[in-house]
């Protein structure tokens, strides 16, 4: 549990809190004032100096190894990305699949997520989706109806965007490697948020944008590739990704071995702004460890469900512990309340099943009790209708 002091320390970092009522850490995070000058330091450094890149190249090497550590893995396994989407893609056309193989994913999980695998159709991979009600959680027994001996991926969502459902990873990992199965996870909505040790729970490859729960601006991803997946090869790549690169910069043809190490898949020059910002997000959240930002955002929840059965409200999502975590989708209309929240400075986002509230490191107990109080005052008037938005 986050003791007081610390909180207090820790929503003094994120200064949008005395703006608003910010509830919406899994559409984008706010940055802290630690992130904030970590950028800042990047560009007085770019502005006055410009560089040196071999400063900035060394400092994001040590992110990396911060990053690395988060996960259990080893600093080979982690490559730099821009994006989810990118290190889901780099992972879909790198898994050897013939036609006739099959993926199997959750329908309704993220559509970059299926649209990766998805666009391998065109290969003669058959994607197979198994259902799933938003208020369950899968596990290794939703998936082996599902499975033949020509599956090789299992992909999902650690938790899911839309419901904030935690799906059960671990035995989903156990059924993939008694079976040989690649197991590839969007981790988007669980990093930072959620322990995560790839090795305990038996992932292959782990993708993740770090604008939420890494806290760090849009345009950077971390891609984690199991060392050993030599057959794992790259769609792409650049001097970044070989084994020997040209020092005259020269490419030739004879040598086209690419590095045994995940960042065979980094392409080019890293998004070093960000990476230098991830290192000061990685302490921010270090300062509190994740294991307990996950025990702080589990309580928020016990609290936001209680009050919501006062307000007769449902959540679209799974109620038990374990299976929510800290993303909660009220069942609102939202051509009602999406306009009605923001007119009332609570900052949510709009989904599929209803209004998504998601809670953060800096969310406390006085922001569940204030967002309960503008529901119940909500709930006598009338608003205008919006569009709805994904993310
Ligand atoms: C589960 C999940 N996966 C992927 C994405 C998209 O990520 P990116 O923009 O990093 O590709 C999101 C939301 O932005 C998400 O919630």
């Amino acid at each position: 549990m986050i003791s007081t002091e610390k909180l207090a320390a820790v929503r003094e970092q994120f200064p949008v809190t005395r703006r608003q009522l910010y509830l919406d850490s899994a559409h984008q995070t706010p940055l802290s004032l630690s992130v904030r000058d970590a950028l800042h330091s990047f560009i007085n450094e770019g502005y006055e100096m410009a560089g040196p890149k071999p400063v900035w190249i060394r400092r994001a090497e040590e992110t990396r190894a911060n990053v690395a550590r988060f996960f259990n893995a080893s600093p080979s396994e982690i490559a730099f990305t821009k994006n989810t989407s990118e290190g889901l893609n780099i992972a879909a056309n790198a898994v050897p699949l013939k036609a006739g193989d099959n993926v199997v994913l959750i329908e309704g999980d993220h559509p970059n997520n299926a649209y990766a695998w998805l666009n391998l159709k065109a290969k003669g991979v058959e994607i197979r989706f198994v259902p799933l009600k938003d208020n369950e959680v899968a596990t290794a027994k939703t998936f082996e109806p599902f499975i033949d001996e020509r599956t090789k991926v299992i992909t999902l969502s650690h938790v899911t965007f839309h419901a904030g459902q935690v799906h059960d990873v671990a035995s989903i990992g156990k059924l993939c490697k008694e079976r040989n199965i690649y197991l590839v996870v969007d981790a988007m909505q669980s990093v930072g948020v959620i322990p995560l040790d790839v090795k305990a729970l038996n992932i292959s490859v782990l993708a993740a944008g770090t604008h939420k729960g890494l806290l760090v601006p849009q345009g950077l991803g971390v891609l984690y590739v199991a060392d050993g997946l030599d057959e794992l090869r790259p769609a792409y790549i650049a001097m970044s990704s070989m084994l020997n690169p040209p020092a005259d910069y020269i490419a030739r043809s004879e040598d086209m071995a690419v590095r045994k190490d995940a960042q065979r898949f980094e392409m080019g020059n890293l998004n070093l702004p960000d990476l230098q910002a991830l290192d000061a997000a990685i302490k921010l959240i270090d300062s509190v460890g994740v294991a307990d930002i996950q025990k702080h955002v589990n309580e928020l929840g016990d609290l936001l469900l209680k009050h919501l059965d006062e307000l007769g409200v449902n959540v679209v999502g799974p109620r038990e512990r374990g299976q929510r975590n800290h993303i909660y989708v009220l069942d609102l209309p939202v051509e009602k309340w999406a306009d009605y929240f923001s007119r009332n400075d609570v900052r949510v986002s709009p989904e599929r099943g209803g209004i998504r509230v998601s809670l953060a490191m800096f969310n406390t107990s006085e922001d569940v009790e204030r967002l309960a109080s503008v529901i119940r005052s909500g709930q006598t008037e009338n608003a205008p209708a919006v569009t709805m938005q994904l993310d």
